[in-house]
């Protein structure tokens, strides 16, 4: 079996230090990636909120200055916000959770676009969930953000179709990382009950697909969505 090559590539990963930014940064690493973690953790390489423009900008001066060229972007930092009914929800916390899941995806894009386009390659692979695709009851601004996370991988996607860089998501359902942890038991029995395969996915499934897409292998997808949700997703 041949292993998904990543070596030469320098990766940008947001949200890095997360239960899965850390699959994804060892699965990507060991195919020979240089992978630069951006989060808001002390176990960062660069300590940026991705929701800050300013921060995003100056970081990506940073990246390149130290690196010379960006071949992966994966934009993996979120939040789920509070999970609340909508009458509950305050407007500071619906756009702080927009501005984590959705606009830092814009921003961390943009910043990224001007390299790869220079270089006429690239890979980006965004987080969304399958909270954007089916809506999570009480998570109104999550689920609008990863439902709008898609939209702007197919918009970008289209943007970028005359030139070699790919643009896809993934819409993970339920992940086992310390998310898990914070769920009541009956809570934990209804989302597993929803997943034909009976069980959460593994941070290394998601990687390992993150990693193909991040990869040159994946050159005919673009725009497009890949379900990691045993089997609950059917489209
Ligand atoms: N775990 C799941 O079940 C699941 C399911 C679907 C989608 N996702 C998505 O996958 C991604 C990773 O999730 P996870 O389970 O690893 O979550 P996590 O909470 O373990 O990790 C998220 C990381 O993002 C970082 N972060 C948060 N706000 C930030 C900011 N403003 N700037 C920089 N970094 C910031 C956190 O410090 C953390 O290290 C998220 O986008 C999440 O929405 C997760």
């Amino acid at each position: 079996m041949n292993a998904i090559d990543l070596r030469g590539k320098t990766a940008l990963l947001t949200g890095g230090c997360g239960g899965i930014g850390v699959a994804v940064n060892e699965r990507m690493s060991a195919s020979g990636a240089t992978v630069v973690t951006w989060d808001l953790a002390e176990a960062a390489d660069d300590r940026v909120d991705v929701a800050s423009e300013e921060a995003v900008d100056a970081a990506m001066e940073r990246l390149l200055a130290r690196h010379g060229h960006l071949d992966i972007l994966v934009n993996c930092a979120g939040i789920t916000g509070p999970n609340q009914p909508i009458e509950r929800y305050s407007l500071a916390d619906w756009r702080r959770t927009l501005d984590v899941n959705l606009t830092s995806t814009f921003l961390c894009c943009r910043a990224a676009v001007p390299a790869m386009r220079q270089r006429n390659a690239g890979r980006i692979v965004n987080l969304a969930s399958i909270a954007g695709k089916e809506g999570n009851a009480m998570m109104t601004a999550y689920s609008a953000a990863k439902g709008a996370v898609i939209a702007l991988t197919k918009a970008l996607a289209k943007e970028l179709a005359d030139t070699e860089v790919r643009v896809n998501c993934v819409a993970p359902a339920v992940i086992a990382t310390d998310l898990i942890k914070q769920m009541s038991p009956e809570t934990y029995a209804t989302v597993i009950a929803k997943i034909p395969l009976g069980r959460p996915g593994r941070p290394d499934e998601v990687a390992a697909l993150i990693a193909w897409l991040a990869s040159d292998e994946c050159s005919f997808s673009t725009g497009a969505c890949f379900d990691l949700s045993g089997g609950r997703a059917t489209y």
